[in-house]
């Protein structure tokens, strides 16, 4: 069985890396500049529990066409949410028919997009609900802990055992989207993280970040509320409990372990995205809640600011704090 990871970014690398280290038949599909990354430094992974491997440039195959996706039995995308039409555009003329394709992508939209262009293949929506960075010498560290969640397919079947092996159990469930909902409202700190230019735990021990995070989140559950949605229990307690706790003062927050454990340089892509000059994946994030707002024929101009001020970052890079983002946001 051949998985293909097609976008070999920082999660494509990953957890690619982490299916090949454990004896998959993996190839990755990307940019140049990754490919010759990888073929100067070859692979390290690693994770916030100490786990260290290495692949050997010679143990790697990275294409630069999408030629190479015609092998796949099991496709993994990682690209971009605003990369996936083109990239589904690509792969609608080299996969075979049969081909099982992973989304593995923040965003409600990916999956859509893949059906409609893919009608003869399964496609199936997942969720990372971990982070990966790279640090450009083909070192990818998750620096946050979670399980890869995926809708639940029998066409999965032959893959469970890999993905166990590799330390990436997939978690199936029948309902994705009220799991992909639940990783979005996560997703709301990211702007925020964006603009504070902090590590996410400093950013957090930070009351006013926390109300920032707090008020866009109670926006976006109000919406998710009034349209019948409810988000699936992605953390340790109900996502409805987590504004409160973010409210808590800091002597109190410091004891609360709602959130996923997370290493103390743990960032976010949207931060990544910000410091590489390139656009972010706003308008998927904070982006939806506007939509859905509009929808329902309401407002939510507390995500919808946070939109505005990282458009503007991606044009013209300023770093907020806390009582000035808070402020900004109460406006
Ligand atoms: N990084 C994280 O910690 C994290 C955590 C959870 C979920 N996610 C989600 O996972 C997805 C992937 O994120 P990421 O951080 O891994 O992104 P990334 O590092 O930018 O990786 C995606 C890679 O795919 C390449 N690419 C784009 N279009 C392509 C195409 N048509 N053919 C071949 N390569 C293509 C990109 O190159 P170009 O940049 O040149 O286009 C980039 O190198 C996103 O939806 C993200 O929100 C990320």
């Amino acid at each position: 069985m051949t998985i293909v990871v097609y976008g070999a970014g920082d999660i494509g690398c990953y957890v690619g890396g982490r299916l090949l280290a454990s004896g998959s038949d993996v190839t990755f599909v990307g940019r140049r500049r990754m490919a010759d990354e990888l073929a100067d430094h070859g692979l390290r992974l690693s994770d916030y529990l100490g786990t260290d491997l290495r692949i050997e440039p010679g143990d790697l195959s990275y294409a630069t066409s999408p030629a190479a996706a015609s092998r796949a039995d099991l496709l993994l995308l990682t690209v971009k949410s605003a990369a996936t039409a083109t990239a589904a555009d690509e792969l609608a003329d080299v996969l075979k028919p049969d081909t099982v394709v992973i989304s593995f992508q923040n965003g409600l939209r990916n999956g859509a997009i893949l059906s409609t262009r893919l009608p003869a293949n399964t496609v199936l929506s997942g969720m990372v609900p971990f982070n990966v960075v790279n640090d450009a010498g083909g070192h990818f560290h998750q620096g946050t802990e979670g399980t890869l969640f995926v809708q639940r397919d029998p066409a999965l079947t032959p893959y469970e055992r890999a993905f166990a092996r590799a330390g990436l159990p997939l978690l199936e469930h029948d309902e994705i989207l009220p799991v992909q909902w639940a990783k979005l409202l996560l997703n709301l700190i990211n702007p925020i993280n964006a603009l504070s230019d902090l590590p996410m735990q400093t950013q957090l021990s930070q009351h006013a970040f926390r109300l920032c995070w707090a008020a866009a989140l109670d926006e976006a559950m109000n919406l998710l509320a009034m349209a019948g949605i409810e988000p699936a229990q992605i953390l340790r307690s109900p996502m409805s409990h987590l504004p409160d706790i973010l409210r808590l003062p800091d002597f109190l927050y410091r004891r609360s372990d709602v959130l996923p454990r997370m290493d103390p340089l743990a960032r976010t892509s949207m931060w990544q995205d910000l410091q590489a000059g390139q656009p972010t994946e706003i308008d998927y994030l904070n982006g939806e809640v506007v939509r859905l707002a509009e929808s329902l024929g309401r407002t939510a101009p507390i995500n919808a600011r946070l939109v505005a001020l990282v458009r503007a970052a991606e044009r013209n890079r300023r770093t907020w704090t806390g009582p000035e983002l808070l402020h900004e946001l109460g406006r």
